[in-house]
């Protein structure tokens, strides 16, 4: 018996087959292995094709089942991640009508500022937690203000993940965490958002049925069945943004418990059961998993764009591009905490959440030409993305967020020491870390939402743990290294 979950992220598509007897993982792939195209139309304007997401999918499963052949009967329940706050529209007959415009894009950012001033902050606030922003709200009233006729053939708005579904089942349906992550939820009211459908002059007719995030939300179709090599019949059985469902798969579901990943851009996630928000909207709150009428469990999502990146960047421009991630960390271990004075602010990757959507660029400072060395440059770069992670963190802790474990993923910036542990020392957190990816966290989520697992806890409750970080002993250099980075970063901008 057998789980599959996708991971459909904006560069591939991530799989992975689980056991779903003993929760064991036989399986990772993805495709493609080269990044997947985002067409950039306009400068700051981010759209891909769903046919590029079903493609991967189609070719991953190949992979999956030539990993490990099964039989195509003997997998019980699919589960799908995905990137969030897209838009796909779709008309009667389902078909797509225009590219996705993914989450990146920044073309609607003018629109939710204005949408932010006329609901009025506070109403806005309190009922959506979060200013409608840059989110799928405000992707679709673009569309609606400048592709009116192919607005008018609109059926259905969907989530990227809503429509891979569809592809996959016939339903069209999305979910109360999907509609959330689209800024349409209403968390006051506990329903879909009048207030933004009336402020926008968008159809509610246009929002497809609701199903639960976990539950049978359809059966796989004979032609789609066909094109991945399974049999039809197989249920869908959950779905989610992949933070959320990150936060699942590192088992992170009650208040308290935090997700973090650290990938080209970064991650903290903590749950809450209090309709939480920050009155300059820095972070977002989006329905969790277990998000329900009676137990309203919220992710507080804050976002870093500018993280895996600056150090990706520092490797290819400072002569490193052949040297392993190992070895530069070797190399940055040899310089002192506070790398001898330089200091990263690693917001170069666009407008950043945390900073009021500010583009404030990347800023290397103190740098002495007969003092400092590649080693310096690594060690600041690492260091000053672990500050903006403790700077974001910190809202969190504003907002009256208990942080009490941080559990992530074994791969990305969680891999680096410097990283994690100026992370841990200066959060005086414990870093626990997990052997698994979302597309596995996806099939595990799908196994309870068929029933093969009772709780949420029994299907991730087993992930193993491959080791973790401790706070430092003495947190004096960490502290000082970070109140010089905070300086840097209040005389750029001051909120
Ligand atoms: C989360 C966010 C990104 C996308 C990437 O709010 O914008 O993490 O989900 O796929």
């Amino acid at each position: 018996m057998y789980l599959i979950g996708y991971d459909i992220g904006s560069s591939s598509v991530k799989a992975a087959l689980v056991d779903a007897e003993n929760g064991n993982t036989l399986v990772r792939t993805q495709y493609p292995d080269r990044e997947m195209d985002i067409q950039a139309v306009r400068a700051g304007w981010a759209e891909q094709r769903p046919d590029q997401w079903w493609e991967g999918i189609v070719q991953a499963t190949q992979r999956l089942l030539k990993a490990h052949p099964i039989p195509a009967d003997s997998v019980k329940a699919i589960g799908i991640s995905y990137q969030m706050h897209g838009l796909v529209l779709v008309d009667a007959a389902h078909q797509v009508l225009r590219p996705s415009i993914i989450w990146c894009d920044g073309r609607a950012v003018d629109i939710g500022a204005a949408a932010f001033e006329r609901i009025g902050q506070q109403k806005a606030l309190s009922h959506l937690l979060n200013s409608p922003g840059n989110f799928t709200a405000s992707k679709l009233r673009w569309v609606q203000e400048n592709e009116p006729e192919l607005y008018q053939r609109v059926k259905y708005f969907m989530l990227p993940g809503d429509y891979i579904a569809l592809k996959m089942t016939g339903e069209a349906c999305s979910t109360i965490s999907g509609l959330s992550e689209g800024i349409f939820w209403d968390f006051l009211e506990k329903k879909p958002a009048d207030l933004v459908f009336q402020d926008y002059n968008i159809d509610p007719a246009l929002m497809p049925p609701l199903q639960p995030t976990f539950g049978i939300q359809g059966a796989l179709r004979p032609e789609a069945a066909a094109e991945l090599g399974l049999s039809a019949g197989i249920p869908v059985a959950y779905r989610a943004g992949d933070q959320p469902n990150n936060a699942l798969s590192l088992n992170v579901l009650d208040p308290g418990e935090v997700a973090a990943t650290g990938g080209t851009s970064g991650v903290v996630y903590a749950v809450t059961n209090q309709a939480a928000y920050d009155p300059l909207s820095r972070v977002n709150g989006f329905a969790h998993v277990n998000y329900t009428l009676d137990q309203p469990n919220v992710g507080v999502l804050m976002c870093i764009n500018g993280a895996g990146i600056t150090y990706s960047w520092l490797r290819q421009n400072t002569g490193a591009s052949e040297t392993s991630y190992p070895a530069l960390e070797q190399l940055a271990s040899q310089i002192p905490i506070g790398a001898d004075g330089v200091s990263i602010l690693p917001f170069g990757n666009g407008a950043e959440r945390i900073l009021s959507n500010v583009d404030l660029g990347a800023q290397i400072q103190g740098l002495n030409f007969n003092r400092h060395s590649q080693g310096h440059l690594i060690r600041a770069g690492l260091e000053g993305i672990a500050f903006a992670f403790v700077y974001g963190m910190s809202i969190l802790q504003e907002m009256g967020l208990d942080l009490k474990v941080m559990r992530v993923g074994n791969d990305n910036l969680f891999q680096s020491r410097i990283f994690a542990e100026t992370v841990a020392t200066l959060c005086n957190s414990h870093i626990e870390m997990l052997d698994t990816t979302g597309a596995v966290g996806a099939a595990k989520g799908a196994g309870f939402g068929a029933g093969i697992y009772s709780s949420l806890r029994e299907a991730l409750g087993n992930t193993p743990k491959v080791g973790g970080y401790e706070p430092l002993p003495n947190a004096e250099a960490h502290t000082e290294a970070y109140q010089r980075w905070l300086n840097q970063l209040h005389k750029l901008y001051n909120k």
